[in-house]
C-alpha cells in the first residue's frame, strides 16, 4: 500500500495533517487549546482574541441542529495577552495560528501592533467576518473598510498574516474582494466564516433558539458546505498563487475535506463537527481522507489540490 503524505505548508509552517479547529471551536481556554494540540489535529487556531477579555453575548448563544449549528457567541475570549502567553509557554511541533479581532478597526490595528512587538512569529489570522457583535457590521462585506484596515496593518506588520473572510455569494463580489486582497502581502485567506444572520426556529415553541440579536446568528455545519466550496474555488481562481487558502465550512467527513482541497484549499478547518463530536473528529476525518486518497491512488494533497473539473459541452 502506498504511503500517504497529508502534509501541507502555509507560510513557514508545516502542518503534518491538514485539519485544524476553526477559530471559536474548542479554543477559548488553555485546557481546550491543549486538547486540540493533544488530538490528531494538525495544528491549533486560537479563539479570535480582542485586546481586552470579553464575556460575549448572553446565553443561550449556540444551538446544534441535525444539519449544523447556529451561534451568536459575540467573541467571548480571554484577551490577547492570554493567548500570546499560552503560545509562549506551549511546547508543540504543531503550528498555532493566532486569531485576532476587535469590535472596531482601531482595536484590530492595535492588537496587531502588540503581536508585531511580541516574540510570536507564527501565523496570525485577522478576523474580518464575525457576524455576532451587536451593532457592528462584518468588515469583510465593506470593500473600503477592508482596504483601509489592510493599508494600516500592512504598513507595519511584518509577520505572516491571513484574513478570515465572510462568505460571498456573487461572482462580482469575488472579483472585487480578490482584487483588493491581491494588493497586500497576505500569507493566506480563510474562507469562510459562518453564514451570518441566519435564523433557526423551534416550531413547537414558535421561538428562536438563541437569545442574542433576536435569534439571528451565524450558520455552520452541513448547511454551508456548498457555499464554502464555492468561496474556496472562486478565490483560488482569482488570488495570486502565493496566497494560500484555508478552507472552512461544513466539513463532517473525509470526502467533504477532499472536495474543499479539490477546490483549492491548502488545509481545512473543522468547526461544528468538533463542537458536536469533540476532538476525536480530527482522527476520524483524517482517516477517512487517507482512505479515500488510497482508493483514488493519490499520495499527496498536491496530487489533487485545485484539480476540480468542469463539464464540457
Ligand atoms: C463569535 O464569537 O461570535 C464567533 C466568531 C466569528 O464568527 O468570527
Amino acid at each position: 500500500m502506498a504511503t500517504i503524505d497529508l502534509s501541507a505548508t502555509i507560510g513557514n509552517e508545516t502542518f503534518h495533517h491538514p485539519f485544524v479547529n476553526a477559530a471559536g471551536v474548542c479554543d477559548e481556554t488553555a485546557p481546550e487549546m491543549q486538547s486540540v494540540l493533544d488530538s490528531a489535529a494538525g495544528g491549533l487556531t486560537t479563539k479570535s482574541a480582542t485586546l481586552a477579555p470579553r464575556a460575549g453575548n448572553p446565553k443561550p448563544r449556540y444551538f446544534d441542529t441535525d444539519l449544523g449549528s447556529i451561534n451568536s457567541m459575540g467573541l467571548p475570549n480571554q484577551g490577547l495577552a492570554y493567548y500570546l502567553d499560552f503560545i509562549a509557554h506551549t511546547e508543540t511541533d504543531k503550528p498555532i495560528d493566532l486569531s485576532v479581532t476587535g469590535t472596531k478597526p482601531a482595536d484590530q490595528v492595535a492588537a496587531l501592533q502588540q503581536i508585531q512587538a511580541s516574540n510570536f512569529t507564527g501565523l496570525c489570522e485577522l478576523n474580518l467576518s464575525c457576524p455576532n457583535v451587536v451593532g457592528k457590521p462584518q468588515i469583510g462585506y465593506d470593500l473600503d473598510a477592508t482596504r483601509a484596515i489592510l493599508d494600516q496593518v500592512c504598513a507595519f506588520y511584518e509577520k505572516p498574516l491571513g484574513v478570515k473572510l465572510p462568505p460571498y455569494f456573487d461572482l462580482q463580489q469575488y472579483d472585487a474582494m480578490a482584487a483588493i486582497l491581491n494588493q497586500y502581502p497576505l500569507t493566506y485567506i480563510n474562507a469562510i466564516n459562518s453564514v451570518g444572520n441566519g435564523l433557526v426556529i423551534d416550531p413547537n415553541t414558535e421561538t428562536v433558539v438563541i437569545k442574542p440579536k433576536g435569534g439571528f446568528g451565524g450558520i455552520g455545519g452541513q448547511y454551508i458546505k456548498p457555499v464554502a466550496l464555492a468561496n474556496v474555488r472562486a478565490f483560488r481562481q482569482r488570488l495570486r498563487p502565493e496566497i494560500k487558502i484555508i478552507g472552512t465550512g461544513g466539513v463532517t467527513t473525509g470526502t467533504d475535506a477532499f472536495e474543499l482541497i479539490l477546490c483549492g484549499a491548502d488545509i481545512v478547518e473543522l468547526g461544528t463537527v468538533v463542537m458536536q463530536e469533540g476532538v476525536s473528529a480530527f482522527a476520524r476525518i483524517t482517516h477517512e481522507l487517507e482512505t479515500l486518497m488510497q482508493e483514488k491512488g493519490y499520495q499527496t494533497l498536491a496530487d489533487f489540490r485545485g484539480h476540480l473539473k468542469t463539464q464540457s459541452n
